[in-house]
């Protein structure tokens, strides 16, 4: 399907006995936009992302993704386009090898070994961790662990694709090598995060959210440069939008 339009209408979720995390939220992002969903730690980004997901059921509003609402009957065939990296890569990985954990989602659609296998090839090389395949996803560095629960997600080839905080605990080369991933991707990008530098690199559409609710969307160029706002949010310009204090000149 090439029109996968993910639509939030007027979201609403409060966890059990906790307060309202997500309080009233509400965008359309079209097919192939990368858009970087940004907030103070708290703000309501990684239970939207759920809630995007149907991991969390709204009590009020709805989800729709590519014209169909999301419900427990179109919960599957919704997951099958939609691939999420979750926050915590010890959520994302559970079988006694990586090969295993990034095998699993396309042996579950019923795909054949051969082009299993070269999915999994695939997608280890994207995330540059193919000398890993054979070991316990347990015994990782966090990076590696991060890297492994990316090409989890890759592997499915979605058609949005949905992460959270996915550069944190990854080292330089490959947070690089992320970057790169992220731009060649040509469908849906959805990401959260706190390193607003590659934000500013990958995505052209900036939402900031606050206490639950959206506090503005639009252009990243204009939203990652608006000092005030960021601060007002309890966050800071991108290092690349910070002249240097010594020479004045862009760093
Ligand atoms: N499992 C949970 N149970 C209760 N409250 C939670 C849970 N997860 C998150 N929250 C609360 O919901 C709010 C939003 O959290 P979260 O979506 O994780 O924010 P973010 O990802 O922006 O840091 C916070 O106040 C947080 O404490
Ligand atoms: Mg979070």
């Amino acid at each position: 399907m090439s029109h996968h339009i993910t639509e939030v209408k007027n979201l609403k979720y409060s966890y059990p006995g906790g307060k309202e995390a997500v309080s009233d939220i509400s965008f359309r992002i079209l097919h192939g936009e990368s858009v970087g969903i940004i907030g103070a730690n708290g703000a309501g980004k990684s239970t939207l992302l759920l809630l995007l997901m149907g991991i969390l059921t709204p009590q009020s509003g709805e989800v729709v993704i590519g014209e169909v609402k999301m419900t427990k009957k179109t919960i599957p065939s919704i997951r099958q386009r939609i691939g999420m990296v979750f926050q915590d890569p010890n959520n994302q990985l559970f079988m006694t090898s990586v090969y295993d954990d990034v095998a699993f989602g396309p042996r579950n659609s019923g795909i054949g070994e051969d082009e299993v296998a070269q999915r999994v090839a695939h997608a280890l090389e994207q995330v540059g961790i193919e000398h890993l395949g054979d070991r316990a996803p347990y015994h990782l560095s966090e990076g590696e662990k991060r890297a492994a629960s990316i090409a989890t997600v890759l592997s499915m080839q979605p058609d949005i694709l949905v992460m959270d905080e996915p550069t944190s605990s990854l080292d330089p080369q490959s947070r690089r090598r992320f970057i790169k991933l992220i731009k060649e991707f040509k469908h849906t990008r959805i990401i959260t995060s706190h390193d607003l530098d590659m934000v500013y690199d990958t995505c052209e559409r900036i939402i900031v959210l606050k206490d639950g609710l959206v506090a503005a969307d639009g252009a990243a160029k204009d939203i990652l440069s608006d000092e005030k706002l960021l601060g007002e949010c309890g966050l800071e310009l991108p290092l690349s939008m910070q002249g240097c204090p010594k020479c004045d000149a862009d760093i």
